[in-house]
């Protein structure tokens, strides 16, 4: 079982060393897929232009562009809910980046209370995500979204 309460003490640490979204959500992504077993992709889709763009992630290459509604994350996004699939091939709409996923959970990332982004986390593993890693996570994004800069920094 994964200990949430040392990951969120991990995120909060990366986030307060540089907060902007770029180096933070790296290390992030590299943080869950470290620290979760039996992962194939954890990272993170940014809002650009009405649909989501692939950000920071751990894994196989991924799909660039989702538009907002469309599959996991896409929905997630529309609907601003956590989305927990123990079997994707059961979700309408699932878009299928790394034919290995079997379960996802997808949580919504807030700026000024809108949903601007989604943290992502896919498995080869049925039903990976048990209720406490759905409250585990909403914990780590609840960190995330309060801390993290969205804003491009200064370049000189
Ligand atoms: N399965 C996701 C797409 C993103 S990848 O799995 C990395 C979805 O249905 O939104």
């Amino acid at each position: 079982m994964t200990d949430y309460e040392t990951l969120c003490r991990q995120a909060e640490e990366i986030i307060r060393a540089d907060s902007w979204y770029v180096p933070a959500m790296s290390n992030l992504s590299a943080l869950l897929a470290d620290t979760l077993p039996g992962l194939n992709w954890a990272g993170f889709y940014l809002l650009r232009g009405g649909q989501l763009t692939v950000g920071p992630f751990q894994g196989k290459p991924a799909c660039i562009h989702i538009p907002a509604g469309k599959g996991v994350c896409g929905t997630s996004l529309a609907q601003d809910r956590v989305i927990n699939v123990p079997d994707v091939h059961a979700f309408p709409g699932h878009i299928a980046c790394d034919s290995a996923s079997r379960s996802e959970i997808v949580l919504p990332l807030h700026r000024d209370g809108k949903p601007a982004a989604v943290l992502d986390i896919d498995s080869p593993v049925p039903e990976r995500f048990t209720a406490a890693d759905e409250e585990g996570l909403i914990k780590t994004a609840g960190i995330i979204e309060r801390l993290i800069s969205w804003e491009e920094p200064a370049r000189e």
